[in-house]
């Protein structure tokens, strides 16, 4: 049997996805300057970047060309519901449509709204998409262990550890792991068929 997901059929790259606190759209090019705000702050950059230094101005414009307008990973802006504002942006880049698989990546940057419920509602919204919709087998992530709140967030969006690259990034004075985070769509499944009806419609 060959294994196909709906990889760059019509579903694969939806207009919106609508959560109950925030609407997943596609990306505009007048989003390039909170673009520039966001990856240019370094305690963003602290949380998401290998090097300890934001990227450069440019090196912003080219990522976001690429990784926002272009059509190679699935990137979605992510509005709060309420009053339409761009607040992150999230996206599946690597997508495999033969062995099902792909890798998530957030990054909320207005800052003022973290730790609010906004990523975890924008990835299981994304779950649901690679899941419900483009039937995707697998998908996975990697964080740097002490990102605590990215951490929590994904666990209660039903991804585990997988497995730890040792000591493999330097920040604050010490060395730190990054952890290997992923979740199946039978895991998805499973959560879906388990939550309460309510719940359930949450879930998508
Ligand atoms: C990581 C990120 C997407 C999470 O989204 P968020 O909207 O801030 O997180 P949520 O509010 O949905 O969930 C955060 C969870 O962590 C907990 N939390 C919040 N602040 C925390 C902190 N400082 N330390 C530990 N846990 C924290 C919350 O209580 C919540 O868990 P709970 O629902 O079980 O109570 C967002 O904070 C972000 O983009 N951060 C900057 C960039 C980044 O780190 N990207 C991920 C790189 S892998």
């Amino acid at each position: 049997m060959v294994y196909r997901a709906l990889v760059g059929g019509s579903p694969w790259f939806p207009d919106s996805i609508e959560g109950d606190r925030v609407v997943l759209r596609k990306h505009v090019p007048e989003n390039v300057a909170a673009f520039q705000r966001w990856y240019s702050d370094p305690e963003v950059a602290r949380l998401a970047r290998y090097q300890d230094a934001p990227m450069r101005a440019d090196e912003i414009d080219r990522f976001f060309q690429l990784r926002a307008l272009g059509h190679e990973s699935l990137t979605m802006a992510i509005h709060e519901r309420e009053t339409g504002r761009l607040i992150g942006t999230c996206a599946f880049s690597q997508v495999d449509g033969e062995n099902g698989s792909g890798m998530f990546h957030i990054t909320i940057g207005e800052k003022d709204r973290w730790g609010i419920g906004y990523g975890t509602e924008a990835t299981q919204l994304m779950l649901d998409h690679a899941f419900g919709t483009l039937g995707l087998h697998r998908i996975a992530l990697t964080v740097f262990e002490f990102n605590e709140r990215a951490i929590r967030a994904y666990r209660n969006c039903g991804f585990v550890i997988e497995g730890r690259s040792r000591e493999s990034i330097w920040r604050d004075g010490r060395w730190w792991d990054e952890l290997g985070m992923s979740v199946l769509s039978s895991e998805w499944h499973e959560r879906r068929a388990s939550a309460p009806p309510q719940a359930r419609s949450a879930l998508g």
